[in-house]
């Protein structure tokens, strides 16, 4: 199939892109590098073998959409630009809005348009609020927080809208829980700039002294070791999901993409001293404002519909982010 994948440099997608490459898809890139690098470009050449094709720009630019559409016969879009950061969307939620709700609706018009039909569209586990019950399933009720979440609820909602209106579309909106890891040459990672937001990249810059200590928010909450749990996922796991949902699309369907495990901030901790002999100083520090207790998936639907399962574990997920941090600093070393 011939795809079209928004924020195809940035974390999540340069691991799908060389996913869809490893089977046999043909892969068109857009980003405007808002939050990623180009070399992330040779690098997905590195190690496909393959360079594909490239638009620098804006998903919002309807111009640019079209000239894309009218060029490249895309069959099937995987859509992950977009903005993330929790934090930043409370402070500029106008942003957040303009960034993921207005590309969304500029790239659904354009593919109807061009009777591009078949969509799939990275969620959150955000949506899920602070659930019942755990593990989450797909129809639990659905709430969020903060702006970035209700960026994503909002999208749901119109692609719920869309699909109702024109059955014809395939739409799989993928829910991811907390991915981490990278593939394991250590040439694709994560890279955020400035202080990380989440905690593997935090982790890891602890690890190799970048950071001086990990601040751990909580260790009171009414988990096992009272640190936040969450469902961490090897983001090439993740990657692989949506080759199977581009595989199996059929109409409207929803999906947990997690592991099912629910691990302890003081779990991934340990876990990253042992498998990579370094030590990550922390401290217990307040609860951060909208953190719950905890989050796992129920991945079940996925495993019976698209068939899949993430296969790596925690030990992979922790040795494989190490390897990309060093692997990095030597890389950015030898360019200085
Ligand atoms: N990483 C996570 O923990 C996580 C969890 C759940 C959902 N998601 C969602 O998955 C998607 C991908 O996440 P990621 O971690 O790879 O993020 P990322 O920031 O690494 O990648 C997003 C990419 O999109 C590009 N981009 C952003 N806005 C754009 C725009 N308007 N036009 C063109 N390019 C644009 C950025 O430059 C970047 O390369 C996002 O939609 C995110 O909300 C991520």
């Amino acid at each position: 199939m011939k795809v079209l994948v928004t924020g195809g440099c940035g974390y999540i997608g340069s691991h799908t892109v060389c996913e869809l490459l490893y089977a046999n898809h043909e892969v068109v890139i857009l980003d405007d590098f808002s939050n990623s690098k180009k070399d992330v470009l040779q690098k997905i050449e590195t190690l496909t073998g393959q360079k594909p094709r490239f638009y620098e720009g804006k998903v919002q630019d309807k111009a640019l959409l079209k000239e894309i559409f009218e060029s490249q016969k895309i069959e099937a879009v995987i859509h992950f630009a977009g903005y993330k950061a929790v934090g930043e969307s409370v402070e500029k939620p106008l942003m957040y809005y303009e960034n993921n709700l207005e590309s969304t609706l500029h790239l659904l018009e354009i593919m109807q348009e061009f009777s591009c039909k078949n969509f799939v569209f990275s969620s959150s586990a955000t949506v899920y609020g602070s659930p019942k019950s755990l593990p989450i399933k797909e129809d639990f009720p659905l709430s969020t927080t903060n702006p970035y979440g209700t960026t994503k609820l909002m999208i749901e909602q119109i692609l719920k809208d869309l699909s109702k209106s024109d059955p014809t579309w395939n739409i799989t909106i993928l829910r991811y829980f907390n991915p981490i890891g990278n593939e394991k040459t250590g040439l694709l990672g994560e890279n955020p700039q400035g202080i990380p937001n989440n905690l593997m990249p935090y982790i890891v810059r602890v690890a190799n002294g970048i950071l001086p200590c990990l601040s751990v928010f909580g260790d009171d909450y009414g988990t096992p070791d009272g640190t936040g749990v969450r469902d961490y996922i090897h983001v090439v796991d993740l990657a692989k999901g949506h080759v199977k949902a581009l595989e199996h699309f059929s109409g409207l369907r929803i999906y947990n993409l997690g592991t099912g495990h629910g691990y302890s901030v003081l779990d991934l901790v340990k876990t990253f001293e042992k498998v990579n002999g370094v030590k990550v100083p922390y401290k217990i520090v307040e609860r951060r404002k909208g953190d719950i207790a905890a989050c796992y998936a129920d991945p079940t639907k996925a495993q019976q519909e698209l068939g899949w399962t993430a296969e790596e574990t925690l030990e992979d997920m922790c040795r494989d982010s190490y390897q990309y941090i060093i692997q990095e600093a030597k890389r950015e070393k030898s360019l200085k």
